[in-house]
């Protein structure tokens, strides 16, 4: 029988109804009292000190790495593999995004690949824990220092994974979330800076709110304030005399109420998502498919945004896959430094990426997440194991 696998799913319940409309009826709908307490719970879940919300992932990264100084003759050290997002604020900034290789068994950038591509002029790395696996952070961090460089971690794939006893987002000089469909999401785009510096963390408030230092706030601001007092009540303090260029970028106070709320079930939907990959490689192993799983190094706990396989015969399955009712996505399927912008802008040795370039032909995104059921794991399995009866490799 056929069914209908998708690749993810945002559960809607009451309790995000009820605070949203609760949240209409306030009358503050943006620097209030939700985005101050989503950041600080947000903070305290992640071990981080600072946390700013800001709407959406990209925006995260580009307050980021203008608050880090990137810009002309800088160079920023970039995975070949991953979403377009860190290369293309280095390029809006006028710095060059210099694209790195792969290890193979986590996909994500390592010291040795980052040190390949060092030269004089670069100025940062921007490192993505790929579809929930951390990066080896510690060596990345130890280069980084040795050759004063900047560090920003992209945790869009990894709200919630582990690295040695840390948390994702907490592991060197600013980390991005992005939180619009994601291990959580606050049911539009949205994102976060998080940081341990307290330099940094002005620095990016005021990037993203024109200018503006924020004032030292604690819960009580908000227990004063009478809300539907004037259109600016609830309002965070802002230091009202611009210290630098800055847009307006904060992310809204409805998405942060829906945000708050999720947060408080990431660690149980993280905990399925987990459990999801261990049927996975189970039915994957007892029915010997030609098909290698997800490695989970030692030191990681994998938050699983996605479970990502490597098979032969990656396209027609992934027909054969689409045509079966299954929602199955590459992720991501152009190397940056092949995309045409990249490729004519910024161009790169062939020979500088080869873990990438082969991966890249090879990897499969299966549906998962918190709801999928145990069925629907069975019936993405027996699908493959179809598709390879009738096409051996
Ligand atoms: C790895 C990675 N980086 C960056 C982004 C960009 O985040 P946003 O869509 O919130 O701007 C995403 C979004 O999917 C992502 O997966």
């Amino acid at each position: 029988m056929q069914m209908t696998v998708q690749s993810k799913r945002v559960q809607m319940t009451n309790e995000v109804r009820q605070a949203v409309l609760a949240q209409l009826d306030k009358g503050t709908f943006y620097g209030g009292e939700q985005a101050f307490q989503f950041e600080r719970e947000l903070g305290a879940y992640l071990g981080v000190r600072h946390v700013l919300t800001v709407n959406s992932g990209t925006s995260a990264l580009l307050v980021a790495a203008v608050a880090l100084d990137i810009g002309p003759g800088a160079e920023v050290l970039i995975p070949a593999n991953v979403y377009p997002s860190s290369a293309e604020v280095t390029a809006f900034l006028g710095a060059t995004p210099v694209f790195c290789d792969i290890d193979e068994s986590t996909a994500t950038m390592t010291a040795e690949t980052a040190a390949r591509r060092l030269t004089p002029r670069t100025k940062a790395l921007i490192v993505t824990h790929m579809y929930g696996h951390p990066a080896d952070m510690d060596p990345l961090v130890e280069f980084a220092r040795a050759h004063n460089l900047r560090t920003i971690e992209i945790c869009a794939h990894a709200l919630g994974a582990g690295y040695r006893g840390r948390k994702a987002g907490s592991l060197c000089d600013i980390g991005m979330l992005s939180l619009g469909s994601k291990n959580i999401s606050v049911c539009t785009t949205g994102g976060a800076i998080t940081t341990n510096s307290y330099e940094l963390y002005q620095a990016c408030a005021a990037v993203s709110r024109h200018g503006w230092p924020r004032k030292p706030i604690d819960e009580s601001f908000f227990e004063k304030i009478q809300f539907n007092e004037s259109p600016n009540a609830g309002m965070f303090p802002l230091e009202r005399d611009s210290v630098r260029p800055g847009l307006n970028l904060q992310l809204d106070e409805i998405p942060c109420t829906i945000g708050r709320i999720h947060l408080r079930q990431l660690d149980e939907w993280n905990a399925r998502r987990r459990q999801v990959a261990a049927l996975y490689n189970r039915l994957i192993a007892e029915s010997d498919l030609p098909v290698r799983t997800p490695v989970v190094q030692p030191w990681a706990e994998h938050a699983f945004l996605h479970y990502v396989v490597r098979v032969p015969r990656r396209d027609a399955l992934m027909t054969h896959l689409v045509d079966a009712g299954i929602e199955a996505l590459i992720h991501y399927p152009i190397l940056i430094p092949e995309m045409r912008y990249y490729a004519q802008h910024f161009p790169t040795p062939s020979d500088a990426h080869p873990v990438a370039s082969r991966v890249v032909k090879e990897i499969l995104t299966l549906p998962i997440h918190p709801w999928i059921t145990d069925r629907e794991v069975q019936y993405v399995v027996d699908q493959m194991v179809k598709f390879y009866r009738a096409h051996p490799v």
